[in-house]
């Protein structure tokens, strides 16, 4: 079978956002009185690398607890999804997560990868293959923050979605909501989905797992400068900034900030932008949830909160719903 990338409609999509665009989002972020950054523009190539990093490390407890999960609960989590169901992975990125489900789900219908990376999305899907032989593949080449059309001839029968990674709580939870509500949209009436979702936890574990030791989420969050030095011909200098992970409790987020270690001044495509010593540019919000607050999100979105599965220590959540 080939594997053929089907485009959105009237979606503006690419692998990387042009310059201008890139431009224009740091304009504006810097010019704003609370200073911060789009965290789309972490992933170049540096940037993904140094992401699948973290997703190693000692104190990075999402990515094996949830790998945990699903493997533990995998024959429950695929007795949950109709025969021949088609599975829409939003945001799929490595196909690590999905291949615990389906050793599970030997009578899937299809699998259909959703990214904004083409040609990440292209490889993936060619590795997959030659494990799945029998699996039909279908990528989708689209930001799944806005609305996409399933391929041809998979958006009638029964459809699944899988968002894993705690992707979730990258987003506001205004925005959350609008997103759980648009996946609703595009899998149908009837649908399940499988969301992870990282838990409230104590502050240490948490403003630990987004400032390693090692220092790799640093390296991540301090590589959005030197690729604006590269890519926009700014002149962040060495040292002038600082990576910062803390729990904003009230907000149930942690916060990731580059902090500026003195008054400077910095010049991004031509322009100045000023920082006093100690302001931050805020880069990324991890929003965590309790089970139950999670449940009633996903309720207010039209969807059902169904069965929950956590570690024994209750440090990560998975979630099946089912669009009602
Ligand atoms: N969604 C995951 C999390 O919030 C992964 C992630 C997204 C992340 N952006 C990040 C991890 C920035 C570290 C830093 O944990």
């Amino acid at each position: 079978m080939t594997i053929k990338p089907v485009f959105a409609d009237a979606t503006p999509i690419g692998p990387l956002p042009d310059d201008q665009t890139f431009l224009d989002d740091v304009v504006s972020g810097f010019s704003a009185f609370r200073k911060s950054l789009p965290a789309k523009y972490f992933y170049d190539a540096a940037g993904s690398d140094l992401f699948e990093a973290i997703t190693r490390l000692p104190e990075y407890y999402p990515t094996r607890t949830e790998l945990g999960i699903l493997d533990a609960a995998g024959p429950e989590i695929a007795a949950l999804l109709p025969r021949a169901a088609t599975l829409v992975e939003f945001g799929s990125g490595s196909t690590v997560k999905v291949r615990r489900l389906l050793r599970h789900l030997p009578d899937l219908g299809a699998y259909v990868p959703v990214d904004v990376s083409e040609s990440f999305l292209r490889s993936e899907a060619d590795v997959l293959r030659a494990d799945h032989p029998s699996l039909r593949i279908e990528p989708v080449a689209a930001d799944f923050t806005r609305p996409f059309a399933l391929p041809d001839g998979l958006s009638g029968g029964d459809v699944a979605g899988f968002f894993p990674g705690s992707t979730i709580g990258n987003f506001e939870p205004a925005e959350a909501r609008r997103l759980l509500a648009q996946f609703g949209e595009i899998l149908g009436s009837g649908a399940r989905l499988i969301v992870g979702v990282d838990l409230v936890k104590d502050r240490a574990v948490l403003e630990a797992a987004y400032d390693d030791a090692a220092g790799v989420t640093a390296a991540f969050n301090l590589n959005l400068l030197t690729r604006i030095n590269r890519e926009l011909g700014g002149d962040f200098a060495a040292g002038g900034f600082v990576h910062r992970a803390l729990f904003n409790e009230a907000e149930s987020r942690i916060e990731m900030h580059l902090v500026s270690t003195r008054a400077q001044t910095v010049r991004v495509g031509g322009l100045p932008f000023r920082f006093a010593d100690g302001e931050t540019i805020h880069t990324e919000n991890s929003y965590k949830y309790t089970v139950p607050g999670f449940r009633a999100l996903a309720a207010s979105a039209g969807w059902a909160p169904g069965a929950v599965w956590t570690d024994p220590q209750a440090l990560f959540s998975v979630h099946a719903l089912e669009r009602v």
